[in-house]
């Protein structure tokens, strides 16, 4: 099985869970969990909102935007257009419905598609790639590909191979048929230079014993 299907079925099946990290309607226990071994999910997410704190009348796309929980967000401060693309159905049907109960459906578009198979008739202001680059094989080509279409600025996350609790999430993903690609800073400086980024900050994210993704915000220059 291609690894693009592998990734897809693990979100299929995962989509419901997934989205709990962001919500309150959840056990004692998995709150518990949640704040402990998913704080650099709620740091990136903070983070990447002050990244697009001036978005009106902008365009915005979200690769692997899951849930929707981003693209929602960002809705609400009236950009022209959020676009959230992922490859798996049961997020996207999530995101869609969380638009909706948000009032932003106008504003936000969903689309079930590979990033890399889709052709783009538009550019983006800001293109976010959050908690995406630990499912994709070849990050060079999908950055240049983020960067062809993007205006102003690139935000993405990598995550840290650094830590035993990476180890067993390694092997979690290994037993659910789930490829995972993890990165320390050296591999992210070089992955963001052979994409042709040069103008990047790389921040690591402490997270729980300090396993945090590298958080990459690049500004683009016009060079191309
Ligand atoms: C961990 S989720 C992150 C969701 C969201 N960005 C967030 O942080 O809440 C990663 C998402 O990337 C999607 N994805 C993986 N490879 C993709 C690709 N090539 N094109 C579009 N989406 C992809 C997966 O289906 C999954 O929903």
């Amino acid at each position: 099985m291609e690894n693009i299907q592998k990734v897809r079925d693990f979100f299929n099946a995962s989509a419901h869970d997934f989205d709990l990290i962001y919500t309150a309607q959840k056990g004692r226990l998995r709150r518990f969990l949640d704040s402990y071994l998913r704080c650099d999910v709620y740091e990136r997410y903070d983070l990447a909102l002050e990244e697009c704190a001036d978005i009106a009348n902008k365009h915005i796309l979200d690769v692997g935007c899951g849930s929707g929980r981003y693209c929602v967000e960002l809705a609400k401060h009236r950009p022209a257009k959020v676009v959230g693309i992922d490859i798996a159905e049961k997020m996207l049907q999530i995101a869609k419905a969380l638009a909706q109960k948000n009032k932003v459906e106008d504003i936000c578009e969903f689309l079930r598609v590979d990033f890399m198979q889709h052709r783009f008739e538009e550019k983006f202001h800001i293109s976010l790639g959050i908690g995406l680059f630990d499912y994709i094989d070849a990050p060079v080509a999908f950055i240049k590909k983020m960067r062809e279409i993007t205006l102003e600025k690139l935000i993405l996350t990598f995550p840290s191979k650094s830590t035993y609790r990476m180890l067993i999430r390694k092997i979690r993903y290994k037993l659910k048929n789930c490829p995972l690609y993890l990165y320390n800073r050296k591999e992210v400086e070089e992955v963001l230079a052979a994409a042709g980024l040069s103008d990047f900050s790389i921040r690591k994210l402490s997270g729980t014993d300090n396993c945090g993704d590298f958080f990459v915000v690049s500004t683009l220059h016009d060079c191309r």
